[in-house]
């Protein structure tokens, strides 16, 4: 795969050397995601952050990562705060949007609206979410976080036994996680829902196609036994047609502490994309979990910063340049990472 002025639109055509190289790059952003120096190496560039849908982690981490490069970030956020509220096409807004910025990261409510988007833009884009379809960075960071949770357990990708939990119909994270993980062997998939939410059949089949083993099920207790990865997820309510609908499902699949300890295994990595519902009806991964060591969500947040880095560098092809324009920091660093 070529990165150089590339759009990243879809997990689909990252092959298994595609992935290393990221991660590669990623670990050597360490150092500047943490603090520990800095980097001015896109001095000068722009980034335009087009977020037409809500986000906090996905929008923060793409300016946060530009920032540490050394570039400045421009955002739009929410539909109606730009001319799209206004009858704006796509294609327009692309065109002059793209004038503005060296590179786009961009969020959208409906399905293959960034690639939409990306065929009239002038620089690169990157997906940051398109309505239930894929969220690529997100499975990057996702699967570099469970790669580094597992090594420290003496464990490695290819042999994976993870449960995905949750609003697998709806949420855009599975979606393209599960694509990735095609890459990889001899995966054990527990996919675990409400029957209406279920993971869309294709992805089911393009799983089964490449050997993996995948089970479905809509009991948490009895399925989340012997697994390397708890993945839940949120019900998406906004993909439904009104709150009420999304009642319905809410708080089916609660994973909390007491559950944890009487049926998964004491080394069981516990993820969420966030945001988790924390509301009382809902709480999919309760609160009771934040002191249990496994609970892997804050680094997992943590770890969008390092890959959005690496896919700037990659895409503006600096990854050579960033030691060069790099100094020491005068700040106070906390050791929060
Ligand atoms: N994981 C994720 O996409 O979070 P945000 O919606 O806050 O960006």
């Amino acid at each position: 795969m070529e990165f150089q002025g590339s759009h990243i639109l879809s997990i689909e055509p990252f092959e298994r050397g595609d992935i290393e190289a990221v991660f590669d790059v990623a670990d050597r952003m360490a150092p500047y995601a943490h603090r520990r120096k800095a980097t001015r190496v896109l001095e000068g560039a722009i980034l335009g952050n087009m977020f037409f849908e809500p986000s906090t982690r996905t929008r923060v981490s793409f300016g946060c990562a530009f920032n540490l490069l050394g570039g400045d970030v421009r955002e739009t956020t929410g539909l109606q705060n730009s001319a799209l509220a206004k009858g704006e096409s796509l294609y327009d807004t692309a065109r002059v949007l793209s004038g503005y910025s060296d590179v786009i990261a961009m969020r959208h409510p409906q399905e293959g609206s960034v690639a939409e988007f990306a065929v009239a833009s002038r620089v690169p884009v990157i997906n940051g979410g398109d309505g239930s379809n894929e969220h690529p960075t997100q499975a990057l960071l996702d699967l570099y976080t469970i790669r580094k949770e597992i090594q420290s357990k003496g464990k490695t990708v290819d042999g994976l036994r993870i449960a995905m939990i949750g609003d697998l119909k709806y949420g855009r994270t599975v979606h393209s996680l599960c694509k990735l993980l095609r890459l990889y062997k001899n995966i054990k998939i527990v996919l675990i829902s409400p029957k209406e939410l279920m993971m869309p059949g294709e992805l089911v089949e393009s799983l089964r196609e490449v050997g993996h083993e995948v089970i479905i099920s809509d009991h948490l207790e009895d399925n989340i036994q012997h697994v390397d990865i708890a993945y839940s997820t949120r019900i998406q309510e906004e993909r439904f047609s009104s709150p009420e609908e999304a009642d319905l499902y809410r708080g089916r699949f609660r994973l909390n502490q007491a559950i944890y300890t009487q049926f998964c295994e004491p080394n069981t990595v516990i993820m969420h994309p966030l945001p988790r519902d924390s509301r009382s009806a809902a709480r999919e991964l309760d609160d009771d979990l934040n002191e249990n060591p496994n609970l892997a969500i804050f680094r997992q947040a943590d770890n969008g910063v390092l890959m959005r880095m690496a896919l700037f560098a990659l895409i503006l092809d600096v990854v050579e340049q960033v030691d060069k324009y790099a100094r020491d920091v005068p700040w106070y660093t906390s050791g929060r990472f």
